[in-house]
């Protein structure tokens, strides 16, 4: 029993000597430090004694995803590294040996970054752990799909320049906030996304009040695919109705082609209406432009139809009636009875009177078929030098719409502003004292 006894208080003695050993520090490794740091649940943010907590933002990766022409909307991923210090994470140098240790990162306080102007935000950690160091100092990546609206000036599509600011903050509320300080190490990533290419991105700042960063994002579009599509194909239907006056428009040739552009011309103003905004302060020129060739097609083949209508009947009035050399017809039926009746007059009487007569009818007939000969003619030439001017006319609109056109797209009609997203109202209240009164 003793012996027993005694065994027993040895291996009490034993296990509690060892329990003392592996209770002490220096044989405590990495995931023990880590598993002691996971259990103090530091979870609130680490708030210095005037309730400002300081993130470092060493680095940003910046990355267009799309850019929604019709909505005005650019889709952006964005990495942020980051960097702070939480002295509740650090341990003394002499207790554990380790620089650094692993901490899953939804056991302790990572901040939020608040982007100002964004319709939609998911913020995702880059990993799931982070790096703690032995002052305490955290680092940690984040990756932020955000959407931000943002109004580019597409005054002259598909030649546009654009700004877009994404506003990367932290927060403040009366006395307590985060303040980010960003690094200007901002690295853009495959600056080209289909239609809109990034061409840069920059830190800037606000300059009426502090704590206010924005990434400005400079846009421009490719030309290309709109030219090809919209603006090449209109003037090449410009073309073809101007080199359509080289159809003669009697028989209504001309027409039945110009009626054919108008409807081509229709197709691409759907096309048009699809892919540009309509509205908003600056309408893109195109759709003025779209509308002035319509109009343009749209007048001209009014004039050829006008035209033809004056080579058949030397009017442009609708009411009067169309005579297709009515007179001709019935004088030479008439004349034919009129030879029959001389014949005859001339067999029965043999006169000389009524010989003259009818010589006499046949010359006033036959200055009749002139006249009407001659009056077509006239109204044909007049008909054809009016084509003509008209012609004129239009090569000296088209030539001066260019002109104008050009000139209009050197200026700078439209201005937009993307800055005015911030909230004044949540800024600092300086009219409460938060001063501790302990009275
Ligand atoms: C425990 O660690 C301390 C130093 O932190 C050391 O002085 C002591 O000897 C250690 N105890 C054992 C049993 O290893
Ligand atoms: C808060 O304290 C830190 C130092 O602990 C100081 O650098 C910072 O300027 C202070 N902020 C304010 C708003 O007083
Ligand atoms: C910018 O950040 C990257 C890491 O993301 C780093 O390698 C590089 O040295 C930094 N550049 C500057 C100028 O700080
Ligand atoms: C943040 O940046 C400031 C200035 O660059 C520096 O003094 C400070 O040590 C940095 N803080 C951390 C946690 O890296």
């Amino acid at each position: 029993m003793v012996l027993k006894n005694s065994i027993s208080t040895l291996i009490l003695i034993m296990s509690s000597l060892t329990v003392m050993t592996r209770g002490n520090s220096t044989d405590c490794d990495r995931r023990c430090l880590a598993n002691i740091l996971v259990k103090k649940e530091l979870l609130s943010a680490p708030q210095g004694d005037n309730c400002t907590i300081r993130v470092n933002i060493t680095s940003i990766q910046y990355e267009t995803l799309s850019f929604d022409t019709k909505e005005m909307q650019m889709n952006s991923r964005i990495k942020v590294n980051m960097q702070w210090k939480d002295s509740d994470l650090g341990w003394t140098n002499d207790t554990y040996r380790f620089p650094t240790v692993v901490l899953p990162v939804e056991k302790i306080w990572t901040p939020r970054i608040v982007l100002d102007n964004a319709v939609e935000t998911t913020m995702e950690p880059y990993t799931n752990d982070v790096q703690v160091r032995r002052d305490g100092v955290v680092e940690h990546s984040v990756i932020l799909f955000t959407t931000v609206s943002c109004e580019i000036n597409l005054f002259n599509y598909p030649y546009v320049f654009g700004e877009c600011p994404v506003a990367i903050n932290g927060w403040s509320q009366k006395s307590c906030s985060l303040t980010l300080s960003i690094a200007n190490n901002v690295t853009l990533i495959s600056g080209s996304r289909g239609e809109w290419q990034t061409l840069s991105v920059s830190k800037n700042e606000d300059k009426t009040q502090e704590d206010r960063n924005y990434l400005f994002v400079t846009l421009s579009i490719n030309p290309f695919g709109a030219f090809v599509t919209l603006i090449l194909p209109s003037a090449l239907i410009m073309l073809a109705d101007l080199v359509s006056f080289a159809l003669p428009f009697e028989g209504g040739e001309r027409n039945s082609f110009k009626v054919t552009l108008v409807l081509s011309f229709t197709m691409f103003l759907l096309i048009l209406n699809e892919h540009l905004p309509n509205g908003g302060n600056c309408s893109p020129l195109l759709h003025y432009h779209f509308s002035f060739c319509l109009v343009c097609l749209v007048l001209s083949m009014l004039i050829s139809i006008v035209l033809t209508r004056l080579s058949v009947d030397g009017s442009i009035l609708p009411c009067r009636r169309v005579k297709v050399h009515p007179t001709l017809d019935t004088q030479t039926h008439g004349s034919v009875d009129e030879e029959k009746d001389t014949d005859v007059i001339e067999k029965n009487s043999g006169g000389l009177n009524s010989q003259q007569a009818a010589l006499q009818k046949i010359v006033k007939f036959l200055e009749n078929m002139n006249k009407d000969d001659k009056q077509t003619d006239d109204t044909m030439a007049f008909s054809y030098r009016l084509d003509k001017i008209l012609f004129y006319i239009f090569v000296f609109i088209y030539i001066s719409y260019i002109i104008i056109l050009i000139c209009i797209t050197r200026t700078d009609i439209c201005k937009v502003n993307n800055l005015d997203f911030w909230d004044d109202s949540e800024y600092y209240d300086d009219n409460f004292d938060y001063s501790y009164n302990p009275d």
